[in-house]
């Protein structure tokens, strides 16, 4: 694996596979990677004949008293399974790589529409600062393919619509959310619980889980499924963002007769904040 941290020595390594006929997968990630991610990378293995996995904790999707300074930084041990997960190449580029400008005068994507709502409510600036990144990474690697987790379903959705609004020439591949054996997704998020919070966190899941059924029997009262499920993070010690039933193609509020809905839940426990989500068809 060959691991750099300049967009040119980048650029070239990549020219040089693409002249080679080579097709190239990119996996964009912030570290710390667990099963999840590992998951993305070897999917992309199978998509293409080079992989690359970018290490970058976006200083610009973080708000104000976020954990950006917080947030795990673990490359040495990121880059030994990025390895045993036969990446191509890691690239690790610094913040100055990637920001040459200060943070004003940056030019910023946005995706109207589907960045003010849910996560991008409570976090303002978050989506820009998703699509921003990458966007950058996109153009830095010019990609075939590119995989992300449906983890981040609002995330995956930005970045869709970006994909297609700016007629960037990639493919987009979402994949299914890795959990631990208890139903929680996996997160680098989760190292800031505590074990009695980790204890308590298997509960979002428990919840979409049990509200897809009741959808799937047939209630289609979504107000009060929101509440109740809402209610239900509180009594078990988790302090509720939202918990809301959507249309799954623009996350938009579903009228009758949708088939394909998405629950999506964010709740605080300790230091985290926890995202999760799962689609139900109904007929
Ligand atoms: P990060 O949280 O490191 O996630 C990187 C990728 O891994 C994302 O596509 C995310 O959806 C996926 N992922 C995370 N947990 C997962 C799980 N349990 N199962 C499946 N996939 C999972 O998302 C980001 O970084 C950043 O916002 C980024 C896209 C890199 C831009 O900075």
């Amino acid at each position: 694996m060959i691991t750099l941290q300049t967009i040119e020595a980048l650029r070239q390594q990549v020219s040089q596979w693409r002249k080679e006929g080579y097709r190239i997968a990119l996996v964009p990630t912030m570290g710390n990677l667990h099963t999840g991610h590992l998951q993305l990378v070897d999917r992309a293995r199978q998509l293409a004949d080079r992989v690359v996995v970018s290490i970058f904790v976006n200083p610009m999707q973080f708000g104000q008293g976020e954990d950006f300074d917080s947030y795990p930084r673990t490359l040495e041990e990121d880059s030994r399974k990025l390895e045993q997960h036969h990446t191509d190449l890691l690239f690790a580029p610094t913040v100055a790589e990637v920001y040459p400008r200060p943070q004003a005068e940056q030019t910023v994507v946005k995706v109207p529409g589907l960045s003010n709502i849910l996560c991008g409510q409570t976090r303002p600036g978050h989506f820009a600062g998703v699509a921003t990144v990458v966007c950058k990474l996109f153009n830095m690697v010019l990609p075939d393919v590119a995989v992300f987790g449906e983890k981040d379903f609002q995330q995956l959705l930005v970045i869709r619509r970006m994909v297609e609004d700016l007629q960037i020439p990639v493919e987009i591949v979402g994949m299914a959310t890795v959990r631990e054996a208890d139903g929680l997704a996996m997160s680098s998020r989760n190292g800031y619980l505590t074990p009695e919070q980790r204890a308590k966190a298997p509960v979002i899941y428990r919840l979409l889980t049990e509200t897809a059924e009741k959808l799937q029997a047939g209630e289609r009262d979504y107000k009060s499924l929101e509440k109740l499920a809402c209610g239900r993070l509180e009594n078990a010690g988790l302090r509720p963002d939202y918990f809301q039933i959507r249309r799954a193609r623009d996350l938009q509020v579903p009228e009758n007769g949708e088939g394909e809905l998405v629950m999506l839940a964010a709740a605080y426990l300790g230091g985290a904040r926890l995202i999760d989500n799962k689609t139900v068809t109904i007929k």
